[in-house]
């Protein structure tokens, strides 16, 4: 299949530390992938560098939008990125606290309309049925994720598992080609973990969607995943479906001990 995301020899060095080091990757149409490794290894670095957020220091990232033309993104500012496809989710959640749910979900949705600070400021009748229609998507973006009951809270009131599961609200918002959840079932209790697995799944069966999932709950990325990376030291170490790299001696050591059951 397609690749979506493919990523050649891309480093990225923090003055003396080199927290990647030439990681080559891709995620093809419709695959759920995952990206594993201990704490510090540079996952959420590699989520960075992909996101332009950081520009890595060597290599190239290059994404292919649905129905869209393969873009170089190095170099690309974070909202064009967003723009292009490529939408995700952080590891220490960054919701607008102090606004609603559904209004989170709102601007998230505002990268795909047109109506500019002209339109928002005198409101023609195009923008008014553009802004219906930002409200009635997102509504019906929180009742699919199950989050609708909340729709009026302030984000700041929801349990936290419920905040998690909106920043995914936030992230489909963006009609994303490729999805990145960074950690998504950090903090959740099992029961939380459990609707977080159907979810994902549902997301990439009904909404056409390729996933990277970088996650620490082995039980979630062994029932979800079928491609993993490894990464320890900035370095890919494995690559393999479940059984492979829960198999492979390296991986094993890299965890000491850890469950890394397929
Ligand atoms: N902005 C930065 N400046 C300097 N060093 C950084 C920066 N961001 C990350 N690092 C370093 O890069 C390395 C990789 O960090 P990263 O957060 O990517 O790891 P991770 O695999 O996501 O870990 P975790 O599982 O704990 O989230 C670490 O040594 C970290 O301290
Ligand atoms: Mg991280």
């Amino acid at each position: 299949m397609e690749p979506v995301l493919n990523v050649s020899a891309v480093s990225m060095n923090f003055g003396g530390l080199r927290a990647l080091n030439d990681v080559q990757m891709h995620v093809c149409a419709g695959e759920i992938a995952a990206l594993i490794g201990p704490n510090g290894a540079g996952k959420t670095t590699f989520f960075n560098c992909i996101t332009s957020i950081y520009e890595p220091s060597e290599g190239e990232v290059w994404f292919t939008p649905k129905a869209g033309v393969r873009t170089k993104l190095n170099g690309m500012k974070p909202n064009l990125v967003t723009a292009m496809g490529m939408a995700r989710t952080f590891q220490n959640i960054r919701l607008f606290k102090n606004m609603s749910v559904l209004e989170n979900v709102m601007i998230a949705r505002h990268c795909r309309t047109k109506a500019g600070i002209l339109g928002a400021l005198f409101r023609p009748l195009t923008v008014r049925q553009e802004e219906k229609e930002i409200v009635e998507r997102s509504y019906a973006l929180l009742k699919y994720i199950g989050l609708h009951k909340w729709y009026n809270e302030q984000a700041c009131n929801l349990p936290y598992g419920a905040q998690r599961k909106l920043e995914i609200a936030r992230a489909l918002a963006t009609e994303p080609t490729l999805l990145l959840l960074d950690e998504p079932a950090a903090g959740m209790n099992p029961q939380e973990t459990t609707e977080l697995k159907q979810l994902v799944l549902r997301i990439r069966d009904e909404m056409d969607m390729a996933i990277l999932l970088i996650e620490h709950d082995m039980s979630m990325v062994m029932s979800l995943a079928e491609r993993i990376y490894v990464m320890e030291y900035g370095c890919l170490i494995a690559e393999g479906t479940p059984a492979e790299v829960s198999s492979n001696p390296q991986v094993i050591k890299a965890y000491l001990g850890e469950e890394v059951h397929a």
